[in-house]
């Protein structure tokens, strides 16, 4: 008896096997037309009537792409997340979900991977997520996705992501430059920083580094400055931010938000309570500016803020040539202004400072901004470990006069040191003194040698 399997029952037990195959791998896989089959058939459920039902049922199925050139990019995320401009749809799951929120960047300007990330070609699941070997930029997780929002609002603050501007704000006073340079400024121990959320380290890679450098980049030379959580998170917010694309006027229009902080800070710096009090606080008999927002319109408050003798002939108040942004910020902050805004405004007054004094505050805002204080610590204390050095570690400046003249001290800052090696057989110690001469003014360094010398002990002979 023939045992051989006939030939054609074969080939058809193989194709059912790999139509099973198919079919099984399709509905763990499911592709963007199951995805629009099924938010029509949720958008149907809402439809009156059967006839409006099948018209829904019946829209065609198609790619949906949002062209965006102003951002060099096309997203076809709205293929299967095609609920996000659907209020009605606030409670379906995700893909079909209505995305509250996102005014004023509607989807049509906006697309999402701006935002997000991901690969917004991509019309499957994994690798419009991005989760694809090849594709760089795999979609942020939830927790870090508003650091985006420092890709185009890189001023002022952000209205709910505090992150920003304290990660920006630990940035320019931790030294951070003394060993990165950012947008050109800045050393060159350390990687350059001015794209690096463009090549998209993992974010909690990120968070751990500023931990703990050497945890995730052994031997690090980068020192450890025992931040908390939360610093470590609002750095790592603003590394993502760090981009440097080009995108159309538009998308940078609004780099400073017009929020009621920025506001105040113009007020401030305007010196408007010169004139004004708010609730009795301020220039003695000045217009009181409390609840001027409700005595006003706000287009009348712009114009005041235009041109005042237009609106107020003969008036004393100065035209201010403030831009749009500007003039919506101060009505932001008059519309919020308190008696305590005036008092802390009145108190935060700069003391004067004598030249001598003013010369010395230049210089130690000089140490902080080109980043000595990354190296030297933010009180000169030093101690930053520098293996192989003969010291172990990066000098304190506290006590120069013991060992230097001011014109060795600036010598030494224009010209920069190698420190002595302790074991030649070893590799080199990391960190050494930049050369400065190139990257700062004459000026800039003597102000900064000013302000070294205010700070050693007072029995230093004159030189
Ligand atoms: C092929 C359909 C499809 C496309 C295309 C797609 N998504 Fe999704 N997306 C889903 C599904 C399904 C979920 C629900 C969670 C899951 O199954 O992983 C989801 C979830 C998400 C989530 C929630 C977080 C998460 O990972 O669960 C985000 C954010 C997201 N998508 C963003 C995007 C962006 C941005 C794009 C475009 C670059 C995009 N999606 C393109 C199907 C898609
Ligand atoms: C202006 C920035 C921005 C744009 C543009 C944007 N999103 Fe979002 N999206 C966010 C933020 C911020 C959140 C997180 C909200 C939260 O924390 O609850 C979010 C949340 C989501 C979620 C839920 C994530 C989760 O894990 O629960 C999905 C899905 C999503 N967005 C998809 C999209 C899609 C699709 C687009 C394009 C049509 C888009 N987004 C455009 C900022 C944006
Ligand atoms: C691609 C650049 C871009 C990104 C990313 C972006 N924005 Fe915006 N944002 C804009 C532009 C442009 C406007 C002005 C929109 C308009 O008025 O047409 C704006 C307006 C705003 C406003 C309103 C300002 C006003 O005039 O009152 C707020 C608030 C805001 N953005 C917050 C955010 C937050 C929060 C995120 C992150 C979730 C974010 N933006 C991400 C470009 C961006
Ligand atoms: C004393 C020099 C020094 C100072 C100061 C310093 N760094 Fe670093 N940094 C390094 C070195 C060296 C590396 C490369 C080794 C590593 O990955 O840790 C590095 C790496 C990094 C990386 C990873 C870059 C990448 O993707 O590979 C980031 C981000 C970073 N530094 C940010 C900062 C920030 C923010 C500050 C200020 C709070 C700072 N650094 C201060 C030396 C320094
Ligand atoms: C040199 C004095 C002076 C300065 C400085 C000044 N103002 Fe005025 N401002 C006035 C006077 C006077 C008026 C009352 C209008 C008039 O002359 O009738 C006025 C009126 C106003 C009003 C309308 C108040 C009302 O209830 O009608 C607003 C709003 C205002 N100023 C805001 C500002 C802001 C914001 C600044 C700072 C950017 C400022 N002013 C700086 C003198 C000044
Ligand atoms: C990348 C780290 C780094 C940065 C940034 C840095 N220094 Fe230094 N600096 C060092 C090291 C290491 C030495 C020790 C050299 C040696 O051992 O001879 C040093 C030495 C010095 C000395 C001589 C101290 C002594 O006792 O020999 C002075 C003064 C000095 N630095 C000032 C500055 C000033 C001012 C800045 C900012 C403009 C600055 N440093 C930025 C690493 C740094």
């Amino acid at each position: 008896m023939d045992r051989k399997l006939p030939p054609l029952f074969f080939a058809l037990s193989v194709m059912a096997l790999a139509m099973i195959l198919a079919v099984a791998w399709r509905s763990s896989h499911p592709g963007w037309k199951n995805y629009q089959a099924e938010y029509l058939r949720l958008e149907a459920v809402g439809e009156p009537n059967a006839a409006a039902k099948a018209a829904v049922l019946s829209t065609p199925e198609t790619v949906q792409q949002i062209l965006l050139p102003g951002l060099q990019r096309v997203d076809r995320c709205t293929t299967c997340h095609m609920g996000v401009e659907d209020p009605t749809m606030k409670s379906a799951q995700e893909p079909y979900t209505y995305h509250s929120g996102l005014q004023p960047h509607s989807p049509a300007k906006f697309g999402c991977t701006i935002c997000h990330g991901g690969q917004g070609l991509a019309t499957d699941k994994q690798g419009a997520h991005g989760d694809v070997e090849f594709w760089s930029e795999p979609l942020l997780p939830k927790e870090y996705i508003r650091a985006s929002c420092g890709r185009c609002h890189k001023e002022g603050e952000v209205p709910g992501v505090p992150e920003l501007t304290e990660g920006r704000q630990l940035f320019e006073t931790r030294g951070c430059r003394g060993c990165h340079k950012l947008n050109g400024v800045g050393g060159s121990i350390g990687p350059d920083l001015t794209e690096e959320g463009a090549q998209r380290r993992n974010p909690r890679w990120l968070e751990q580094h500023f931990l703990k450098p050497a945890s995730v980049s052994p031997n690090s030379a980068m020192p450890n400055f025992n931040f908390t959580r939360e610093q470590a998170r609002a750095l790592s917010y603003y590394m993502l931010s760090l981009t440097n694309e080009q995108m159309g006027a538009y998308y940078a229009s609004e780099r400073l938000i017009p929020s009621p902080a920025y506001g105040k800070q113009l007020f401030v710096e305007k010196n408007c309570i010169a004139c004004h009090s708010i609730d009795g606080v301020g220039a003695k008999n000045g217009v009181n500016l409390a609840g001027v927002t409700s005595r006003h319109s706000l287009s009348w408050l712009d114009e005041q803020l235009v041109n005042p003798s237009l609106v107020s002939p003969g008036t004393d108040m100065p035209i201010y040539d403030l831009d749009a942004n500007s003039r919506k910020a101060l009505v932001g902050f008059l519309a919020t202004a308190t008696a305590d805004d005036a008092r802390a405004i009145l108190a935060g007054k700069p003391k004067g400072l004598s030249p001598e004094e003013a010369a010395i505050e230049a210089g130690h805002q000089d140490f902080i901004r080109f980043g000595c204080v990354g190296c030297h610590g933010t009180e000169l204390q030093g101690g930053v470990p520098n293996p192989n050095s003969q010291s172990g570690q990066v000098p304190s400046l506290l006590h120069l006069s013991d060992d230097y003249t001011q014109p060795e001290v600036l010598h030494i800052v224009r010209e920069g040191k190698m420190p002595p090696v302790a074991n030649p057989k070893l590799p080199a110690p990391p960190l050494y003194m930049p050369q400065w001469k190139n990257m700062m003014s004459e000026e800039d360094i003597n102000r900064i040698v000013q302000f070294l010398w205010s700070k050693q002990p007072k029995k230093t002979e004159s030189w």
